[in-house]
């Protein structure tokens, strides 16, 4: 076969060039070429549509009503975390994009996966980032090289996709790893692996071999300290998952959560801890945020997010000190910079918590990373409890959005927050007080309902200064 000829493409105008060139000569726009692989016309989309089909028309369409309903059939990867966020397992011919931080354990928790899924055929292992034998001393270590599972992962360090589809097609396993897309690369194309031409060129070959030959295909993606997944955002549009792997590399807990799932909820997310023997799933992942060690510090507020339909309870710390000169640090660490300038501004002016010329940090405990606006009592009380050097109760928990008036807006699930607290051993909650007026019911807990900032300030800090009841994080 004659070897495939590449261009290099503008992103921009679409005009093609022979060579690459820092600036398209059409358009004028930088950075904007990539090498793309010139493809045949396919002749075979033109041809007859088979029975029925006329000649030509390709594919016939069909009623709504009479097509035949496919819930897929999904394949268990033995990790219950994982199966949930995938929506209840792994689609066959689906295509999964695990994206992380290197280091967070991204190859760990598909060595694990593979081993759960040999339970119902072959997996393939394609290594472009490490050698087999390196694989080989995790599995070891990860105890995967016991009875029938070590046969059945086939290991292959190769970063060349076209020999890495023909193996699957020859062994015909039943999920294809691939780690990681940044390592691999087409012969037809010149640029170097993790270009964006290599990239995407190599995503569209294993989602050929996904479509056409029903192998499920995971593959792994680094992600640059900005957050995005290096190399095109096309690849996302590809696939049809993406999953990320989130946490702190120095903490133990990670997150994974699908943020596209054409296959189930983009809600649901997984917890683990990462130990001696790889990725574990934790056992009550409601309370594996709080750190719990410092209770009763000044400067700690527990709060509750619903992520998905799970109720996670999360310690938001908060840190106020003296500025020295200059303009004051606002750092925050899980919540957003400018959700904390505006807390900062709002408990200023509507609260009469200054904290103008401090340094202020704040932090979720765990290593968490999270939007949800639910957090902001809780960082609000949070910061003013530092400054004052007054803790809140252990056993108290503050849910709630703020606004710029210093008014605080109910959150979704309101319900399902509190309830998971209430299991915990929390007996007293801060609540936005509804616009009914009807607060939820729930059984042992005190539920404190009030419509403003300053309001909530004076029963939290009010609340710790009673003789403390035996707080739930002991
Ligand atoms: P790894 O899966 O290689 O990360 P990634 O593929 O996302 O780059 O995991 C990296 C870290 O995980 C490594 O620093 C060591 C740690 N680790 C454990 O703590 N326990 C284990 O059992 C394993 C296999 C790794
Ligand atoms: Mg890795």
């Amino acid at each position: 076969m004659a070897r495939q000829q590449s261009r290099y493409v503008c992103q921009a105008c679409g005009a093609e060039h022979l060579r690459w060139e820092g600036q398209c000569r059409t358009c004028g726009a930088w950075n904007t070429l990539v090498e793309t692989l010139v493809r045949e016309p396919d002749r075979k989309r033109n041809a007859p549509a088979g029975p029925g089909g006329r000649p030509g028309a390709g594919p016939v369409p069909q009623s709504l009503a009479g097509l035949r309903e496919s819930e897929p059939v999904r394949a268990p990867t033995g990790i219950s975390e994982l199966d949930r966020v995938l929506g209840g397992g792994l689609v066959p011919g689906s295509v999964v994009l695990l994206g992380g931080e290197p280091g967070i354990g991204k190859s760990t928790l598909l060595l694990q996966a593979a081993a759960g899924l040999t339970a119902g055929g072959d997996v393939l292992y394609a290594t472009g980032e490490e050698s087999a034998g390196q694989i080989r001393l995790r599995a070891g270590r990860l105890g995967l090289l016991d009875g029938t599972t070590g046969e059945r992962i086939r290991v292959v360090a190769e970063n060349e996709v076209g020999r890495i589809a023909s193996l699957a097609r020859e062994g015909r396993p039943r999920v294809l790893v691939v780690d990681s897309i940044q390592t691999m690369t087409v012969d037809e194309l010149e640029g170097p692996a993790g270009s964006v031409g290599q990239v995407r060129e190599s995503a569209l070959r294993l989602m050929e071999l996904a479509k056409g030959d029903g192998i499920a295909v995971i593959v792994v993606g680094h992600v640059t300290k900005d957050g995005t997944l290096a190399g095109p955002k096309t690849l996302e549009h590809l696939v049809d998952t993406v999953l990320s792997l989130e946490g702190e590399r120095t903490a133990t807990l990670r997150l994974l959560r699908a943020t596209k799932n054409r296959f189930g909820s983009t809600e649901e997310i997984g917890v683990f801890e990462m130990a001696e023997r790889g990725l574990s799933e934790v056992a009550d992942p409601a309370r594996a945020f709080i750190a719990g060690a410092n209770e009763h510090a000044p400067g700690s507020v527990v709060g509750a997010t619903l992520e998905g339909t799970r109720p996670l309870l999360v310690e938001v710390q908060g840190l106020v000190a003296p500025g020295s000169y200059g303009s004051p640090r606002r750092t925050a660490s899980g919540v957003d910079t400018n959700r904390l300038a505006l807390l900062i501004a709002v408990l200023g002016r509507r609260a009469g918590v200054g904290l103008g010329s401090h340094d202020v940090y704040a932090n979720l405990a765990g290593g968490l990373d999270l939007a949800d606006p639910g957090l902001d009592l809780p960082l609000a009380l949070a910061l003013a409890s530092s400054l004052r050097d007054k803790p809140v109760a252990a056993d108290l928990i503050a849910i709630g959005e703020v606004g710029l008036l210093g008014e605080l807006r109910p959150v979704p699930g309101l319900e399902r927050r509190l309830r998971e607290a209430a299991r915990l051993g929390f007996v007293t909650a801060i609540v936005p007080r509804s616009r009914h007026g009807s607060a939820p019911e729930i059984d042992g807990m005190k539920i404190v309902a009030v419509s403003n900032l300053r309001e909530a300030l004076g029963d939290a800090l009010r609340a710790a200064t009673e003789p403390p009841g035996r707080g739930p994080r002991g």
